[in-house]
């Protein structure tokens, strides 16, 4: 099934996506399965609607992206299909080489037809926070190197302005050893403060696939975003910042209906 594609809110009730969707009833599931199920809806009408046979496709990081190479890897078995993947960091990789898909890299695919990946938070024009889970340099290479980024996520994640849903902050990967004057630049510039992401099962820091550090910038309101992620990508020592902007053309939600609702990014 393809789309049209055009700026504004589609709607794709699940009865319209492919037979093994369609069994979906949310009625009564509690939250967490419910979000689940909606990561499952939107990434199987991601893969359905935007891979074809002969593609390579960017394949991203996080839980949602999981479905969506679950999907890919049961369309490449049953329609023989030819699909080559680059990944956007190590659990991409993994992903990529337990379902047995042909793995890639941007050396011998520096092109990608459509790369797909999930979201933190997605705006009203498609801007996007990633770096959820500290993959945002990496994520950002791949889809910049897409003819089509789409992306894909739950209810949970859809917005009207950034801020309004995830309330972590921006992602910001930056080289360890400038940390601190990043974050007080950040914070000084901009408002609000930047702090170093710890990790959870690990003393110290969280480290990137990239071995860098991660500040979440916790903005305190909205702004240009295009600008400032421009102002911050300046700074020296900042490698990559979580902020999407102008990148993605289209993104999918599953919803808590059972429906998956689509949105494209404003024509220019
Ligand atoms: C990782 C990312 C993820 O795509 C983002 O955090 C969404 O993750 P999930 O699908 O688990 O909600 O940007 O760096």
């Amino acid at each position: 099934m393809r789309l049209p594609r055009g700026a504004g809110l589609g709607r794709l009730a699940a009865g319209a996506l492919r037979s093994s969707q369609q069994h979906v009833c949310v009625s009564g599931r509690a939250a967490a399965s419910m979000a689940e199920e909606a990561k499952k809806l939107a990434a199987y009408a991601a893969v359905d609607n935007h891979v074809q046979n002969n593609q390579v496709v960017g394949v991203g990081s996080g839980s949602t992206i999981v479905y969506a190479v679950d999907r890919l890897a049961e369309r490449v078995r049953q329609e023989k299909l030819n699909i080559v993947c680059v990944p956007t960091s190590f659990q991409a990789r993994q992903l990529i080489l337990q379902h047995g898909l042909t793995l890639s890299d941007l050396d011998r695919h520096p092109e990608l037809d459509v790369a797909i990946d999930g979201a933190d938070e997605v705006d009203a024009e498609l801007t996007l926070i990633k770096g959820g889970g500290g993959c945002l340099t990496q994520e950002k290479i791949v889809a910049g190197c897409a003819k089509h980024f789409i992306v894909i996520a739950d209810y949970r994640k859809d917005s009207k302005a950034l801020g309004q849903q995830w309330k972590k902050g921006v992602p910001i990967e930056v080289i360890p050893m400038a940390y601190v004057p990043i974050s007080r630049t950040i914070a000084k510039r901009f408002g609000g403060e930047a702090n170093l992401r710890m990790a959870v099962s690990k003393a110290g820091p969280v480290v990137t696939d990239n071995s860098n550090f991660i500040l979440d910038w916790k903005f305190e309101h909205a702004q240009n975003w295009k600008e400032v992620n421009t102002a911050i990508k300046m700074i020296p020592g900042v490698v990559e910042t979580g902020l999407f902007v102008r990148m993605a053309e289209r993104a999918y939600f599953g919803m808590e209906d059972g429906s998956v609702q689509f949105r494209d990014a404003p024509i220019n």
